[in-house]
């Protein structure tokens, strides 16, 4: 059975369906794509243990639940899962931001690592990996790696457009990775575009085409 939940809250999906229209500008993607994050994460964060605490109200003492002191990081893989991490941070501010840049090499398909810089206690967080779309899986499954390399033992891939073939690949490396999206699209293309997807996100999110 594949690890993926499709998070098809219809917010989710309505915005999505705003990120592909090619008539979107600039500001407003990078604000759907915020927002988008923003509403996945809620699902992606929903297993963090609660404890119950004692709180004074204006009223009375209230035993209510708070999130019981576990360690977050997100990890944006460059360009794109920066516009992710940008809405989600918002909801978690104590969590540390990791950043990770990796390229695929055209002629090889490998991917290449070109930045790296995690919290320095990586090691006991738990780490959300934010990338736009998870096209091949091989950027996906080279920033596991490095994280995994790094002593993170509980890692969740959010993405928000992911293949087919994406999925499985992040399945196969890592079966334990959890990965949350808003929808699975038809396949890859002969650039590996996700089909119909949205594009380029970098260039959509950036302006840079
Ligand atoms: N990266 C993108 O930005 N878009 C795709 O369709 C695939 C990879």
């Amino acid at each position: 059975m594949q690890n993926v939940k499709i998070i098809d809250h219809p917010l989710v999906q309505h915005k999505i369906s705003l990120m592909r229209d090619i008539n979107t500008g600039t500001k407003e993607f990078r604000e759907l794509a915020s927002e988008t994050a923003m509403l996945m994460c809620y699902e992606a964060t929903r297993d963090l243990p609660l404890k119950t605490v004692e709180i004074q109200t204006p009223v009375a003492v209230a035993k209510s639940r708070i999130i019981s002191g576990k360690k977050l990081a997100f990890v944006p893989v460059l360009r794109a899962g920066l516009a992710m991490t940008d809405g989600i941070v918002q909801l978690l501010p104590a969590a540390k931001v990791g950043h990770i840049g990796i390229f695929r090499d055209p002629e090889t398909t490998n991917a290449v690592e070109y930045y790296c810089k995690l919290p320095s206690d990586v090691s006991e967080r738990d780490v959300i990996i934010t990338d736009i779309m998870l096209a091949t899986g091989v950027t996906s499954v080279k920033t596991i790696d490095i994280l995994k390399k790094a002593g993170v033992k509980n890692i969740k891939l959010m993405c928000i457009i992911a293949s087919p073939q994406g999925i499985e690949a992040v399945n196969k490396a890592y079966p334990d990775v959890e990965i949350y999206c808003g929808a699975v699209d038809e396949g890859l293309n002969d650039q590996n575009y996700i089909v119909p997807g949205l594009g380029d996100a970098g260039d959509r999110i950036f302006g840079t085409k």
